[in-house]
């Protein structure tokens, strides 16, 4: 085991985040203009948008920390917490909400008991909601690992699910 800091991340991991950052502080000039292009390395090297690294970001940049937590929950693209094995999304752009995607996003936070932009604890499943994924002749559409479910039901939603859990009941034995 890892010593855990208070917020929950290993010294391993956070001396491997500050040694990344530190070296993309090499290649990026102090321009506010540069907080994007930033956070997309991040996000693609650890998956997510660790705190550390916004910390580190708002020191290198001079941006307040409210500031750089806005634009990642502003853009879909960034997360603030690793994704699931299973990443879920679905999607509620017009034409798959007006044909009931809502009720297929309720089900599966109903289910995995955690809301869009989180990650179950076991690291299992994580949920988020999109806004067309270019699909919308099958909608409603729902995607795992960006693999598309379209004319999407609940009782679908429901079997892909089961079909998981029981991929890795197995897994486990
Ligand atoms: S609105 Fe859902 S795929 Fe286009």
């Amino acid at each position: 085991m890892h010593d855990q800091k208070e917020n929950g991340t290993c010294q391993e991991v956070q001396a491997n985040i500050t040694q990344f950052m530190q070296e993309i502080f090499h290649t990026y000039k102090k321009q506010k203009d540069n907080l994007i292009p930033i956070l997309e390395e991040v996000q693609e090297k650890f998956g997510y948008i660790p705190k550390e690294a916004q910390k580190e970001i708002s020191e290198f940049l001079e941006i307040p920390m409210a500031e750089i937590y806005g634009v990642i929950t502003f853009y879909s693209r960034f997360t603030l917490e690793p994704k699931g094995k299973y990443a879920i999304s679905v999607c509620l752009g017009t034409a798959c909400f007006v044909k009931g995607s809502r009720k297929i996003m309720d089900r599966l936070t109903q289910r995995l008991n955690i809301e869009p932009g989180q990650t179950t604890e076991d690291g299992l499943f994580s949920i988020d909601e999109t806004r067309c994924v270019g699909a919308c002749g099958l909608a409603p559409v729902f995607t795992v690992n960006g693999e598309v479910h379209g004319k999407a039901t609940v009782k679908m939603l429901d079997t892909v699910l089961d079909e998981i859990l029981e991929k890795e009941k197995t897994v486990e034995k």
